[in-house]
């Protein structure tokens, strides 16, 4: 499958515009081309053995690489990514009215850096119609998660009210729900990061949820260590389940001028996010003495780059970029991978590797 994807598919892809390509992708793999190819498949039993048990806030995964949010915002293709090797799939942005997003051109890809450039603005159906999807679901084999923001029309002052409703609709058909306070492209949305806001928000879930489902909140990559120390403090206390970390960067480093003049405003993923989102792991893993789990993501492209995530401190991983980039056989790959790297390294488990390369 590897030299077709790289071959043919790839390039004809990639000669498309960014979006109508995700379009493409996402009828191909709705339809089951992908799996029925057997460019997929299962991880392989040995690299489950090489795993362990993957237990994370009260579920178990069957593998660690988890197709990040904003690839399958409408609940589309979960069960044929599953069906690709990946362990969990997290759904959404989902925001509670529909939105269409920002005007097009909205999606770039940046090849020679391996990253995309993404305005897209939480361009999704709806809480009601992925609710009605979400029921239909098989959830035998992976674990599910659905990630909610807010409206771009509505105000962070009621930002909470907002939140609560989708949250009411999509939590009891989720495995985890990720709260989104770190997408650049609705407006103030990531000042719901800073500690005020942050603790009445996640606070106010929490006692929604009462204890039914785990939470957990995605960051930016642009926060500072102290920032990051804050919202630590407020996710142990609240008792948050975990924190994904990162979303996408609005930095510019790693790209040219000239691609940035461009393209403009949105968020950097990929290659040039790697080593901050990195940073941002290994700094919550500190400052949490190991002890809030950890989605590490941003500029996963093989088994190393999630290898040092996991070392940094993450117990379970995303990608999207790399997956745009790497194809259908991606997550099987990495996998395989992280297992044999995990067995090299002389690791009994996963849980063994996590934060092996961070001081507590
Ligand atoms: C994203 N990402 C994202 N994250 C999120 O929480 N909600 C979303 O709706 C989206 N949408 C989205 C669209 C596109 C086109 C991209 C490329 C990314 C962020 C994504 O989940 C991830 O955090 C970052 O992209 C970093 O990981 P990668 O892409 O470098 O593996």
């Amino acid at each position: 499958m590897s030299l077709l994807w790289e071959k043919l598919i790839k390039p004809a892809m990639f000669s498309l515009d960014a979006e109508r390509a995700h379009d493409i992708g996402m009828s191909a793999l709705r339809s089951g081309v992908a799996a029925k190819m057997d460019i997929g498949g299962p991880t392989p039993s040995d690299a489950a053995s090489a795993f362990g048990e993957i237990e994370r806030f009260g579920l178990k995964f069957p593998n660690p690489v988890g197709m990040a949010a904003g690839f399958d915002k409408n609940c589309i293709a979960v069960e044929q990514l599953a069906d690709l090797g990946f362990g969990f799939v997290e759904i959404g942005t989902v925001t509670f009215e529909p939105q269409q997003g920002n005007p097009k051109p909205r999606l770039f890809r940046l090849p020679n850096e391996n990253a995309l450039i993404n305005r897209l603005g939480f361009n999704n159906d709806g809480a009601v119609a992925v609710v009605e999807r979400l029921k239909k679901l098989d959830r035998r084999s992976y674990i599910l998660g659905v990630n909610i923001g807010r409206n771009k029309e509505v105000p962070n002052e009621r930002a909470i009210e907002n939140y609560l409703q989708t949250f009411d609709l999509v939590s009891p058909f989720a495995d985890y729900v990720a709260i989104n306070v770190s997408s650049p492209n609705t407006p103030e949305l990531r000042d719901l990061q800073r500690s005020e806001n942050l603790d009445l928000l996640l606070g106010a879930v929490r006692d929604r949820s009462q204890g039914r489902v785990p939470i957990l909140v995605k960051i930016a990559p642009d926060l500072g260590e102290a920032d990051i120390e804050e919202i630590v403090e407020i996710c142990l206390r609240l008792e948050i389940a975990g924190i994904i970390a990162t979303n996408t960067t609005t930095s510019r480093e790693g790209i040219s001028a000239a691609d940035s003049e461009r393209i403009g405003p949105g968020g950097l993923s990929g290659s040039p996010l790697q080593q901050r989102s990195t940073e941002v792991i290994s700094t919550i893993y500190r400052h949490s003495k190991g002890k809030l789990p950890i989605i590490g993501v941003g500029g996963i492209f093989d088994a190393n780059d999630a290898f040092r995530k996991i070392a940094a401190g993450a117990s379970l991983v995303q990608a999207y970029t790399g997956f745009v980039y790497g194809g259908p056989g991606f997550a099987r790959d990495i996998n395989i991978g992280l297992a044999s790297l995990l067995r090299t390294g002389g690791f009994g488990s996963l849980d063994e590797a996590v934060g092996s390369a961070v001081k507590v």
